[in-house]
This record gives C-alpha cells, structure tokens and sequence, in this order.
C-alpha cells in the first residue's frame, strides 16, 4: 500500500502507542480519585499539559483537552457567541442586558473546515450573523475584505492556520493584527499545521487554537483548546471539574499521553522533514505536469515561489475532464490511498468549498486530487502514484 492520505489521518507510532499503554491497564486510575494510585494517572495528564505547553510556548493553564480538533472548534466558536449573547457566560446581567439588542457577529474564512463552517452555521441559527470572507486563486484570505467586514459586534475571527486541501498556510500575522487592532478575538485551526510548521501566539495574536492528535502519528479522539490568559469564554461541557471546570468529563488519559509524546516527537523533527517533504512536493508537481497532460497545481506553485507558505506534505492538483472519484477507484485498485478532498466532505456529492472559494468551476471541483505524504515516502512510490495517475487518467479519458 502507498498511503497517501496524511492529511486525512496518520498511523499511531510505536513510540507513542508504547507510551500510551500503561494507561489502558495498569496505571487506569481515574485522575479525580484522591488515592495514590490515581495520582499516577493525573500525574500523567499533568505532564503531558506541561510538554505541549512547552512546545507552544505558552502557560499550561492556557491548555484544554477535548475529544480532538471538531469539538475545540465548536468550542471556539459557539462559547464566543454565548459568551457575547451573555447566554452561558459570566457576563453580569448588566452587560447582558446591554448586549441584548446586539447580534454577535462571527467572522471566518470562506475555505474553513466544516468543523468551523458548521458552528458557524449552527451560531447563526441561534441568532449570529456570519461573515464568511472570500480568498484569492491561491486560497490566501482577502485581508481588506476581513477588515471591512468588522464592525464593533464582531466578537470573533476563526481563520485556520493551513487548508487541509491545498495546504495554503494564511498569514497569522497579518490576520492576528487586524483582530488586536479592532480588539477581537483571533482564532486559529491548526489542526493541519500543528508540528508541521512553527506557529508563535505572541507575534501571531492567536486568542485561540485548535489542534489535533491524529494528523501527527497521535492517537483520534483527543485534541487540544488553548485558550490564551485573559481570554473569558464559558464553559463548554458541564459536569465535573475536569479541565478546571471547563471542559467536563474524565480525562482520557492514554490518549492524552499519547498526544503530547506525538507532539513531542514532531515539534523535534519540524525541520529536517520539512526540508526532505519539500524536495518531495516539487518532485511530485514536476513528474506530474511531464506526465499528466490538462492537470493545473492548485494553490501556491511551489515550483514558481521561494515562499514558504504552502504545507509541504500537500499536492493538490485539478485534472481536466476527469472526476477525481473514479480516478480514487483506480488508484485503490493499484494500493495508493489518496483523497478527491476533505475526508470529512467524501461521501457528500457536493463539490469542494475550498476549490469553489479559490475561483474554480464545479466541474474543475469535482476534478481535484489531493495526496498527502511523509518524508519517508520512497522516490520509487512517488514514480508509481506519477505513473497510476497518468495510467488512470488516459483510461478514464478513452472510456
Ligand atoms: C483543518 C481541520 N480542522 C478540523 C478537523 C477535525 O479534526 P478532528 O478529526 O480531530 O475532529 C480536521 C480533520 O480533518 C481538519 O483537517
């Protein structure tokens, strides 16, 4: 099997399901329990805040474990409304009563994950009104469009850091110094680009981040909310006192261990994999444009610019009069997994947002491939999955 897929999820690693299981069986003491033998497992989570704390560079308090990069969007995104509504949040009946007439505004990119785009949506059923700002041929938001659109009832920007479907990296930067200057919070899903490109909250401005465990050799089902000190936002799961009574549930403990040694592992290796994927990328767009006649790169040419600002594991391409399902069945039959868009979104016959946001026409949509890959991807399955395609695609033009 070539598994080209990254972006959709990665392997657990055997550092990390080692690391993780003595808390299945042994060291299985609920992390609320006063005994000793439970203080292990809370020891656990503890640490493990403290180490993903230490790679971002923030305060572990700022950290929230959730059940992966879906509910720290929905927290994200539906506690700023809340907490502007003065629904569930501490806000004092005054200010509630004088935000009454207000209607929260929300405002994200056009290119979101559904995780975003749905809360979004589901914000605006209960009242939010949702700016949703269009971006450029290469999936770069528009910057002006997004500070025109702020107006003093805006109460959140959700922008994610990398598109999980041509990998276009936004300008944090830029993003984070029109909230602070309109004193809005900022917030990030980084689920993409968590341990693969460096992300800094102070020079960014980022408010709020979410990230994922399974996209970086982690365990599914566990994630990550920061929320930075200062930044007031109700509580999104009532029950216990877990997560300082933010975010209630008994820990997960394995899985939290597994994600912070995941995260480890990456944050140490960013660089050197960086280089070896971007020498990799750039093999796979030359090959395929030699080989696959009518396919255009989507996104950011990493062949026609030195910036850095496409996820260097990503090829995205669009080919001409084909239709990236049946060309997916052909490449399954050869044992190369890859993706016609957002796992997420695969199923659904509707064509990608993210290609429609970027300008392209349903038909160009529905022809878009995306294979995500490792630095330890061989040249030799690079030739193959070249030489799968072009195979596949002058079937799929015959028939
Ligand atoms: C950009 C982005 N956001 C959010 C998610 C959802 O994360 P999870 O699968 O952990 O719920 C994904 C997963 O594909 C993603 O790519």
């Amino acid at each position: 099997m070539i598994y080209l897929d990254h972006a959709a999820t990665t392997a657990v690693s055997k550092s990390v399901r080692e690391a993780m299981l003595p808390y299945f069986s042994e060291d299985y003491g609920n992390p609320s329990s006063l005994y000793l033998f439970a203080q292990k497992a809370k020891k656990a989570v503890e640490d493990s805040r403290r180490s993903l704390a230490g790679l971002l560079g923030i305060n572990p308090r700022e950290i929230y474990f959730t059940s992966g990069g879906t509910e720290s969007d929905n927290w994200a995104i539906l506690s700023a409304f809340y907490s502007a509504m003065g629904k569930k949040s501490g806000l004092s009946c005054s200010d509630a009563a004088g935000q009454k007439q207000r209607q929260p505004h929300i405002i994200c990119s056009a290119i979101e994950h559904h995780a975003v785009l749905e809360s979004c949506k589901f914000a605006e059923s209960l009242g939010a009104r949702v700016s949703r700002i269009p971006v450029d041929r290469e999936g770069f938001l528009d910057l002006e469009a997004l500070e025109q659109a702020i107006t003093e009832d805006t109460v959140l920007i959700s922008v994610m850091t990398a598109n999980n479907e041509m990998g276009t990296i936004q300008d944090l930067r830029a993003i984070g110094e029109i909230a602070k200057k309109h004193e809005v919070l900022f917030h990030t899903d980084a689920v993409q680009a968590f341990g693969q490109i460096p992300l800094s909250f102070s020079e960014m401005g980022i408010d709020l981040l979410s990230a994922s465990a399974h996209k970086l050799h982690g365990p599914k089902g566990i994630g990550l909310l920061v929320i930075r000190k200062g930044v007031r936002l109700p509580a999104f799961l009532h029950g216990g006192a877990q997560e300082r009574g933010f975010r209630a549930g008994t820990e997960n403990v394995p899985a939290i261990v597994g994600f912070a040694k995941a995260a480890k592992e990456a944050f140490a290796t960013m660089v050197e994999r960086e280089q070896r994927k971007r020498e990799l990328q750039k093999m796979f767009f030359r090959r395929l444009l030699q080989e696959v006649p009518g396919m255009q790169i989507t996104g950011v040419n990493p062949l026609e610019t030195s910036e850095e600002n496409r996820l260097s594991g990503n090829v995205h391409i669009c080919i001409e009069g084909i239709e990236a399902e049946s060309l997916l069945l052909l490449l399954d039959q050869k044992g190369i997994c890859a993706s016609a868009g957002s796992a997420c979104a695969s199923g659904s016959v509707e064509p990608s947002h993210v290609l429609l946001a970027m300008g392209k026409s349903h038909v160009e949509a529905y022809s878009g491939l995306r294979l995500s890959f490792e630095e330890d991807l061989k040249e030799e399955e690079l030739e193959f999955t070249v030489e799968a395609i072009r195979e596949g695609v002058e079937r799929l033009r015959r028939e």
